[in-house]
């Protein structure tokens, strides 16, 4: 069976001449490492933002996933190592890695992952795989200091005309360095931990899938959780606010995975009005004003970075 390219990581094209080199290279890429990896793929592939998952079972039978991961993707560069760190402890197991390839073999996980489940039993079950992750650093991998310095100098960059309320800015610009100069001991931090990214196996077991692992402080991780199925704490079947369904979750994240509540909202502050900022940044770069949805998506972050202080 040859090995398919969806349509929609076809389309990531559109991305630019990196992208398209790679995605050209891609079919290439995925045979000849099936064939040095003895891999038999065993059906349709799968794919995220900037990966190929090609679900295979490996010479003893055994069935597996390899991922290709865009090589232009910098976050995503040391995924094999923090994996190769967990050592299938919390996370998939990783069985065999070509970091110049940017090729995974992982476990097969059946599934399902977080996204169907109730959000406050994910948030208890992300808690506590945090406990598991958050391991002494890897020399290799980025501080999680060296990019919130960045981050922060370019949302002060932005000037203020910004569509967000200026106090919220100058606590994010405020909290950000002081989280930075009294942060705990570092630990591996998973880096996109949310619902999508950690499936059960067989026994029903969950494991934390696809990081953009750095190394600081553990309160950074529970940001996606709140932003991720958002949707739903306002829908028809939404119980109590927007801003209840919120709290509900970070309580439950905080509990569960043992986390000062504190540093844990500073964070969430941070990282949301910094999201703001990068739409904005997006935005200005392309030379447009804000599109309907980014002016949403920056609505949300303004809504969880005010559900979490009140
Ligand atoms: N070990 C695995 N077993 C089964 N399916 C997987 C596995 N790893 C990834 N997948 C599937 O591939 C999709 C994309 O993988 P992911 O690692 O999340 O990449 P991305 O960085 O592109 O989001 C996942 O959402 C999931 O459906
Ligand atoms: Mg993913």
């Amino acid at each position: 069976m040859p090995v398919t390219i969806p349509e929609d990581l076809l389309a990531q094209r559109s991305l630019g001449a990196d992208w398209s080199a790679w995605l050209d290279r891609l079919p290439r890429l995925a045979a000849d490492l099936l064939e040095e990896w003895h891999l038999r793929p065993t059906g349709p592939s799968r794919h995220g933002h900037c990966s190929l998952v090609v679900p295979v079972t490996d010479a003893d039978g055994v069935p597996g996933a390899l991922k290709v991961t865009f090589d232009g993707d910098e976050e995503s560069q040391h995924e094999g190592l923090a994996l190769q760190r967990w050592g299938g402890d919390g996370a998939v197991r990783l069985r065999r890695a070509d970091p110049r390839r940017r090729a995974l073999l992982l476990d097969w996980l059946p599934g399902p992952d977080l996204a169907d489940a109730w959000d406050v039993e994910a948030c208890e079950v992300v808690g506590a795989l945090y406990g598991r992750l958050h391991v002494p650093p890897l020399p290799q991998l980025a501080s999680l200091a060296s990019y919130v310095g960045r981050w922060l100098d370019e949302l002060d960059g932005l000037g203020r005309d910004l569509p967000v309320p200026r106090r919220y800015v100058e606590q994010a610009l405020s909290l950000g360095p002081d989280l930075l100069a009294d942060a705990p001991e570092p630990v591996v931090v998973h880096g996109d931990l949310h619902y999508a990214n950690v499936m059960a196996d067989d026994a029903g077991e969950w494991h934390a899938i696809d990081p953009k692992p750095m190394v600081g402080d553990p309160h950074y991780e529970p940001a996606p959780m709140l932003w991720k199925r958002m949707e739903e704490l306002t829908g028809p079947l939404a119980v109590g606010s927007l801003r209840d369904g919120l709290r509900r979750r970070f309580h439950a994240l905080v509990d569960a995975g043992g986390l000062d509540e504190a540093r844990a909202r500073d964070w969430v502050v941070v990282r949301m009005v910094v999201n703001a900022g990068w739409t904005v940044q997006d935005a200005r770069a392309a030379g447009r004003g804000l599109e309907p949805d980014e002016q949403d998506w920056i609505t949300r972050c303004i809504a969880i970075t005010k559900a979490v202080q009140d």
